[in-house]
Order: structure tokens, then C-alpha cells, then sequence
């Protein structure tokens, strides 16, 4: 516990200068500090985002939480797939039984001091036909919303991953904006994460509009790139991935100038917009080298710290896992990567 506690504000601390100097000017907001309390987070991916839990290999598991707390992580982002367990005709009916096993998730992350981070994930339909889907988007954020009212302050939304596709720059900023004001009727101090169109891509940040007026909104962007380094041998990115195959990341002056330039022009528009940023999603994929993964985990991540982005790794006990359930171990390296204070014990 106590280890835990020092590692939090050391991750407090290593952001501290940054986020510091984007507050003037933004005194009163309080998402600086809220988002200072994501830190070092986990994605607890391919579980309760899968059309059913289990379906894609990952049933959550008490002791996960144990180890992700005890390992040093000091949040976990919980994709859910809420469009598959709610009507199809309005009301949008969320199921009980699926809702409960969401609460248990996050009481789970809650009691063990997590900050936790809830979406709507994997919400296919919204971005193939938006227009049609609004109406249920808002449902789902006004019964999700209502029910989490009276949970702790360290429970935040995310409004949903990686819009893309039809749900253009112009739909989204509305739609956005809509769904922020509707929680704020039963939420109205709670933590609200929003990314950038193109699948949270740094590059739409400048696309983004957001209510000026609230002060608990965090920026999210994700960040796989190169992406051919990635997401080599990935089968839901197409065949031409197979081709990657062998792609390695050694850190050399470009790969690395790359990385940085990215990441400042993500804190150049954070900067101007007075919004901290959370890198919500970031990792390569366990076909691509253990040592090439490490050391690109490393050098995103301490880049990201560096800048008073706190982050997310993609994601806990999948394909790009950092622990490996069926050995029952974590990915010593990549955990190392991520948090270095762990030792390589
Ligand atoms: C998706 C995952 C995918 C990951 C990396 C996430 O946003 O939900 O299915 O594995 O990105 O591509």
C-alpha cells in the first residue's frame, strides 16, 4: 500500500512542472488535477468490449485488480460495449444483469484506490449511420449517467472510443457537446474524457470543440505509431499487416524525433486550449519483439510523463498484454517499461 501511495505522487510529481504551467490562466479548472490522478493506467481490453465477456478470451477476474493496483498502476480504463446489451427501439433499455457486472468492474478498481475509467466502446452502428444512432447515444449516456450519480469522484466517463468513419469532425463536436451537457444534469462535477475523430487521432485534436464553460473535461488521444510496428500480423487491420511482420523499433534519433513530434503537437493545441491530455490507448502488439516492444512502451510512455500526459497502456491480458494469465506472470519487460519503479524482480 504504502509503496503504492509514493509511486502515485511520483507520478504526480514527474507531471507536476508541465500541467503546472498550463493551469495559469485555467485557475479554477479542476480537470489538471483529475487527470493527474489517472497517472499510469491499464486497459482492461478484450473483456467486457467483446460482443459477450469471455467471447475474446478475457473474463474479469478479482485478482486482476489486485495486481494491477500492487504492480504500481494507479487507474484502469474499462472498455464496454454497452450497444450490445441495450433496445435497439428507444427507450434504449440498458440490461440489468449487464449493468451489475459493469458496477461489480468498477467497484473492483474503486476499492482498491484505481481511479476508473468507463466508456462506450466498440459502438459499431454509431459510426457507420450517426444520424440514426443519436437518439440511442444519448440514451445510453442519460441511463448510464443516472446510474453511476452517486458513485465516488474517482469514477470518470469517457464519451466514446475512437469515433471515426461517417461520424465526421461536424457530427461528433455536436454530439459531444450534447451528450457533456446531459451527464452534467446528473454529474455535474464528474471527470468527462472526449477524444478527436479518425480513431482519437493527435492530428483531428485540431477539429475538436468543446464547451468552453466545464471544467472537468480531459482530452484523450490513442497512440500506436509507427503503426506498422504496431500492429504487425494484427488480422483486424487486413491481410496487408502480415507484411509488417519482422518490423522492429531500436530507438534510433528519427524513431525517436518522430514520437516527440507527435507528442508536442498534441501539447501544442493542449496548451492552447487549456486541457490536459490522456493518452488512453498505447501498446504493440505481441507479435512484433519483445525487445522492440519494451523499449518503444518505455520511450511513449516516459515521453508522455515528461509532458503531464497521464496514459493508458493497451491493454492488460490480450494480444498486446503486459500480463500474461495463462502463465499467471506479468510481461516483466513491458511491465518495467511502464513501471520502472517495479524493479525487474
Ligand atoms: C480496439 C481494439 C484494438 C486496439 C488496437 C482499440 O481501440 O478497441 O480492438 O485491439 O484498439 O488496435
Amino acid at each position: 500500500m504504502r509503496i503504492r501511495i509514493v509511486l502515485a505522487c511520483l507520478v504526480i510529481a514527474s507531471g507536476a512542472f508541465s500541467a503546472d504551467k498550463r493551469q495559469e490562466g485555467a485557475q479554477e479548472k479542476n480537470a489538471f488535477h483529475c487527470n493527474s490522478l489517472i497517472g499510469r493506467g491499464v486497459n482492461l481490453g478484450n473483456a467486457l468490449e467483446a460482443p459477450e465477456e469471455g467471447k475474446w478470451g478475457v473474463r474479469l477476474e478479482e485478482e486482476y485488480f489486485d495486481l494491477i493496483a500492487g504492480a504500481g498502476f494507479t487507474s484502469v480504463r474499462i472498455p464496454v460495449r454497452w450497444s450490445e446489451h441495450a433496445d435497439v427501439t428507444a427507450p434504449y433499455t440498458i440490461d440489468n444483469a449487464f449493468l451489475a457486472r459493469v458496477d461489480w468492474a468498477i467497484k473492483q478498481a474503486l476499492s482498491r484506490k484505481l481511479v476508473a475509467i468507463v466508456n462506450i466502446h466498440h459502438y459499431e452502428e454509431i459510426v457507420k449511420a450517426p444520424v440514426e444512432q443519436k437518439e440511442r447515444f444519448l440514451a445510453l449516456w442519460k441511463q448510464i449517467a443516472d446510474h453511476y450519480r452517486d458513485y465516488p469522484n474517482t469514477l470518470y466517463f469517457e464519451l466514446l472510443n475512437e469515433p471515426c468513419k461517417k461520424l465526421t469532425n461536424e457530427l461528433w463536436n455536436e454530439y459531444a457537446d450534447e451528450a457533456i451537457r446531459l451527464i452534467r444534469k446528473s454529474n455535474p462535477t464528474r471527470g468527462i474524457i472526449v477524444g478527436p475523430t479518425s480513431w482519437n487521432n493527435i492530428s483531428e485534436l485540431k477539429n475538436l470543440k468543446l464547451p468552453r464553460d466545464d471544467k472537468n473535461l480531459i482530452v484523450t488521444f490513442h497512440y500506436y505509431q509507427p503503426f506498422k510496428f504496431t500492429h504487425q500480423g494484427a488480422s483486424w487491420v487486413g491481410r496487408q499487416s502480415n507484411a509488417w511482420l519482422g518490423t522492429t523499433w531500436t530507438g534510433t534519433e528519427k524513431q525517436r524525433q518522430d514520437i516527440i513530434s507527435h507528442l508536442e503537437q498534441a501539447i501544442q493545441w493542449a496548451n492552447e486550449n487549456q486541457l490536459p491530455l490522456f493518452m488512453g490507448e498505447f501498446g504493440a502488439y505481441g507479435k512484433a519483439d519483445m525487445a522492440s516492444r519494451a523499449k518503444w512502451t518505455a520511450f511513449v510512455r516516459s515521453e508522455a510523463e515528461k509532458r503531464g500526459i497521464s496514459w493508458a497502456y493497451w491493454e492488460f491480458c490480450a494480444g498486446f498484454g503486459v500480463y500474461d494469465s495463462t502463465q499467471g506472470k506479468w510481461r516483466r519487460e513491458l511491465l518495467n517499461s511502464l513501471i520502472p519503479e517495479n524493479g525487474t524482480n
